[in-house]
């Protein structure tokens, strides 16, 4: 399990090198036996998978580990051990860790945070008192220490109908995992929504959603949620949106989609298909390098909305190199019809002519200007690197900012399982009237419940003026900090829930990386759409 710290700060942070020489690891790239075989699966099939992963190339192109999910056990015996599945898993599970070692792979586990696995809701017995909930410790030294699993995925239906506080038992587990002596465990929460930014402590990668399956709703729904979650990706703690559904259905237009936007975002890349069962053209989009130097760059950070046109999106983020001369850009068509898309050069953070690398033809596109324009089909994508002079940016959208109390349990979980959650938590807002689609709200009334952009950049430093777009329909006070220094009370009302306004803030900003905190501990704030930041 990697070291975390909230603050995803810009600099290179202080954990020890990894094995791979960088600060911190990458999302993790493998196979996992869920979303094809479901409970359906035994030590010959998970075996079979990973000598594929190998035949196919996919090992090579970075795909290593080989997760084990839901169904490989058979209850808790009276010693308190969890039984396995004999007729799946007859020489035990450290034999099939062993065969994924041999063959140069990783090899991943699966558990809940409850008492029962997820598949206990449905394929009984199934799950049925194999969760981690108080054997937290015996469970996590036997997977990690006696078996030597390297990967482990703790989903929470049993922690749910326990009604267990997800803070607590998933900070319990990963003390359990951190006190085995393999160090070298990945640690994936499987909560289905955005829990809390307490997350990013404890894990390596969290997932954001319900499942995923062949269903384009499904996956356009996991696409747009993770564009506005993009600020609790970093220092190698990472959004999952969930197993790779490429091969198993999906129009090639889709399956572009989908790899390129778990690229850009960063996100975990887990294949979910039967390996020995995918067309050939899924294969070539799973092995596509350059979409995987985009997910694995050393960076590790998400790519926010620059750009929309109706259900069209423009998302981008650095690479190699904060604020360097290199970023990753994919256009998502999510729509239902093709459309023309002029993709402003300056919207991207170029200053004029720029380079622009086709990643999924492997070659440079002969246009070089202050944009370009794109035709895309319905649910189809570009992904381009493209390369020039660096602007400043200047548009922050609110629903890029680091919201301190951000959480997703109380609002977008199953309606019969709210908690009643006194203490307000901001919400992301989707509306037509603000600048990419979405707004934020909710924020103040409490110390912790602040945003944060924590990547204002300014290439010398000086004065500026920050606007702040806002909305209220009655007048509230927000605090403006920068850098940690306050700056100015402003008192806003804009007359309406959604009527947007414009408040300028004098501020001075340090030359390079700057953090503009807006927060009110006692009142609710006005909802936000964005920050312009302007040099004087
Ligand atoms: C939940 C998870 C899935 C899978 C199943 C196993 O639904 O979200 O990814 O692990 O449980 O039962």
């Amino acid at each position: 399990m990697a070291l975390a710290f909230t603050a995803i700060s810009l600099c290179a942070c202080s954990a020890p090198k990894k094995e791979s020489g960088r600060d911190f690891d990458p999302p993790i790239m493998g196979w996992s036996s869920w979303n094809h075989f479901h409970t359906e699966i035994s030590e010959d099939i998970i075996v079979g998978q990973a000598d594929a992963l190998i035949r196919l190339g996919l090992s090579d192109a970075g795909y290593k580990y080989v997760n084990i999910d839901d169904g490989f056990t058979d209850g808790r015996g009276e010693d308190g051990r969890i039984r396995i599945d004999t007729v799946k898993f007859p020489n035990g599970m450290k034999a099939v860790a062993d065969s994924i070692h041999a063959r140069g792979l990783k090899a991943g586990m699966y558990s809940d945070a409850g008492d029962n696995t997820c598949a206990s809701l449905n394929v009984k017995p199934y799950g049925l008192g194999v969760g981690l909930y108080g054997h937290e410790y015996e469970d996590c030294k036997m997977m990690f220490d006696e078996w030597g699993y390297d990967f482990f995925k703790v989903d929470n239906c049993g922690g749910r109908h326990l009604d267990l506080d997800e803070k607590s038992q998933f900070t319990k587990i990963a003390e359990a995992i951190a006190a085995c002596d393999n160090k070298n465990v990945n640690f994936n929460v499987c909560r289905w929504v955005f829990p809390g930014t307490w997350v990013i402590d404890i894990a390596d990668s969290w997932r954001t959603t319900h499942d995923i399956w062949v269903n384009w709703e499904t996956l356009k729904t996991i696409i747009k949620e993770n564009m506005y979650l993009v600020a609790y990706t970093g220092n190698g703690h990472y959004n999952d949106m969930d197993m790779l559904e490429i091969g198993m259905g999906f129009t090639p237009a889709e399956e572009r989609t989908h790899m390129a936007c778990w690229c850009i975002q960063s996100s975990p890349l887990v294949v979910g298909c039967d390996l020995n069962n995918m067309p050939d053209y899924s294969i070539e989009f799973l092995k596509n390098p350059d979409l995987i130097a985009m997910d694995q760059d050393r960076l590790g950070i998400a790519a926010p909305v620059v750009q929309k046109e109706g259900e069209t999106y423009v998302m981008v983020k650095d690479m190699e190199q904060f604020n360097g001369p290199k970023r990753a850009v994919v256009v998502a068509n999510l729509g239902e019809e093709t459309t023309s898309i002029t993709v402003d050069v300056a919207a991207l953070g170029f200053k004029g002519n720029v380079k622009v690398y086709d990643c999924f033809k492997h070659e440079f596109r002969p246009e070089l200007g202050e944009s370009f324009t794109l035709e895309i089909a319905p649910h189809d994508s570009e992904a381009f690197y493209v390369t020039g002079k660096r602007l400043e940016q200047s548009v922050y959208q609110a629903e890029a900012a680091f919201m301190n109390a951000y959480t997703e349990i109380n609002e977008q979980d199953y309606e019969s399982y709210r908690r009643p959650y006194e203490i307000p938590s901001p919400r992301v807002r989707e509306s037509a009237s603000s600048e990419m689609g979405y707004y934020v709200t909710e924020l103040g009334g409490w110390a912790e419940n602040w945003l944060e952009w924590r990547n204002v950049y300014s290439e010398k430093g000086g004065k500026y003026v920050l606007s702040l777009r806002y909305a209220c329909p009655e007048s509230r006070n927000v605090s403006v900090s920068v850098n940690g220094q306050d700056v100015s009370v402003l008192s806003l009302n804009s007359g309406d829930e959604l009527e947007w306004k414009d408040a300028n803030v004098s501020v001075k900003l340090s030359k390079g990386w700057n953090t503009v905190r807006l927060s009110n501990p006692m009142e609710k704030m006005p909802s936000f759409d964005c920050m312009t930041v302007k040099k004087m």
